[in-house]
């Protein structure tokens, strides 16, 4: 007797690695990030509707490990992600991450997915709409210091949102740039590799810091960073992990995402906890000033919120068809009788025995 199939609410749509590239590369990875941007900046202007918290972080000598939810009241999403530093070292990912969204009226997930990608893509698509509302008018320039796993996502990501045209690259790994520049080679972008940060960030209209280092690392310091930049300080994501000089905090007005959170994680961390910060949100929402004049040094303090991947996870649910049918996952028991979870188990071990 043949074992019984999943039944009709078992399945879950579910987008693996390969599945997420495909969807990516079949609209190419600029107009996608684009079409995230879009997703988080409307989610970033219903921002009163989320549930908020600080994510929950299990912390060890090598890393951490992080848990992000949040809801619209509709639909609740969640992410996995660690951050361990030394991994690439035996082959390992940085960050690696999967996530899930869910009905909140019946509490059944619509979707589980692969989030290693979707990550670098969103914290790129988060970074460039920073950028698109700090950064200074007309920036041509971008510098990259750690030109790792979301190197050049965060390139293509500003290119794509702010128009800029040469990227200046350093990494204290040698063959970090090169990959970097490889893949960008064929962009349009102009790549120049640096030998220094101090280098690298000469003549950029805006600096992206996205090191992993888990101590408080000084990647910039206050002399390299001269009047009227944008800084996208990416990898200070971490109680005792930061990448910025504080004397640059200081002379400059700093956006966050969620305060809470970033006051445990981000650059902000090296402040006094009364320090004025905006939310991005209220920016984007046109309840705060951006960018006012072209002396001012701005700076995206991102560590990563909730929100980003659960907007992240609602682009990727409502561009399946564009992959077609997408796997599904026999996750949820779904017994013929509600209440009859026992007796499924016990009829699938008679179906068991009978095929012996
Ligand atoms: N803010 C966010 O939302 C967010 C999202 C994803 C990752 N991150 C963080 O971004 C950072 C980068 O992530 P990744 O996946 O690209 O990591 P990765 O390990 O792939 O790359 C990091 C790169 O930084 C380089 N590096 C280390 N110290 C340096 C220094 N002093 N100067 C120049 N380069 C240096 C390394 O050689 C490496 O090439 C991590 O710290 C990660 O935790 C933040």
């Amino acid at each position: 007797m043949p074992s019984p199939g999943p039944g009709p609410l078992s399945l879950v749509p579910f987008v693996s690695v390969a599945d997420m590239m495909a969807l990516v590369n079949g609209i190419g990875a600029e107009r996608f990030l684009v079409e995230l941007a879009a997703y988080i900046e409307a989610d970033f202007r219903r921002w009163h509707m989320f549930e908020k918290t600080p994510r929950l972080a299990t912390h060890s000598k090598e890393g951490v490990i992080e848990l992000m939810p949040t809801s619209d009241g509709v639909e609740f999403g969640f992410k996995f992600v660690n951050g361990h530093p030394l991994n690439t070292r035996d082959g390992r990912q940085t960050v690696t991450a999967f996530g899930m969204l869910a009905n909140v009226r019946d509490g059944y997930p619509v979707l589980l997915s692969e989030m290693t990608i979707l990550t670098a893509l969103r914290t790129a698509a988060t970074s460039a709409l920073a950028a698109k509302y700090l950064a200074p008018k007309g920036s041509r320039t971008m510098a990259v210091i750690g030109n790792g796993a979301q190197c050049e996502f965060q390139v293509l990501a500003i290119r794509a949102l702010c128009g800029i045209d040469t990227v200046r690259l350093y990494d204290i790994d040698a063959r970090a740039t090169e990959k970097a520049a490889h893949n960008l080679a064929g962009s349009g972008i102009s790549v120049v590799a640096c030998a220094s940060s101090q280098e690298a960030v000469e003549q950029a209209d805006i600096i992206t810091t996205c090191t992993a280092d888990k101590r408080n690392a000084t990647i910039l310091t206050d002399n390299m960073i001269g009047s009227g930049v944008h800084i996208n300080a990416i990898g200070g994501d971490c109680p005792g992990k930061t990448e910025l000089h504080r004397d640059i905090l200081l002379r400059s007005d700093i956006f966050v995402e969620y305060e809470p959170q970033t006051r445990g994680e981000g650059e902000i961390q090296q402040l006094d906890p009364g320090h004025a910060v905006t939310e991005l949100w209220q920016v984007i929402a046109g309840q705060a000033a951006g960018r006012r004049d072209a002396g001012q040094i701005t700076i995206f303090d991102s560590v990563g919120f909730a929100i980003e991947d659960f907007s992240a996870l609602r682009c990727v649910r409502d561009q399946l068809a564009r992959i077609g049918q997408p796997s599904k996952l026999d996750l949820l028991a779904d017994p013929d009788d509600p209440r009859d979870l026992f007796g499924m188990l016990r009829r699938a071990a008679q179906t068991a025995g009978a095929a012996e």
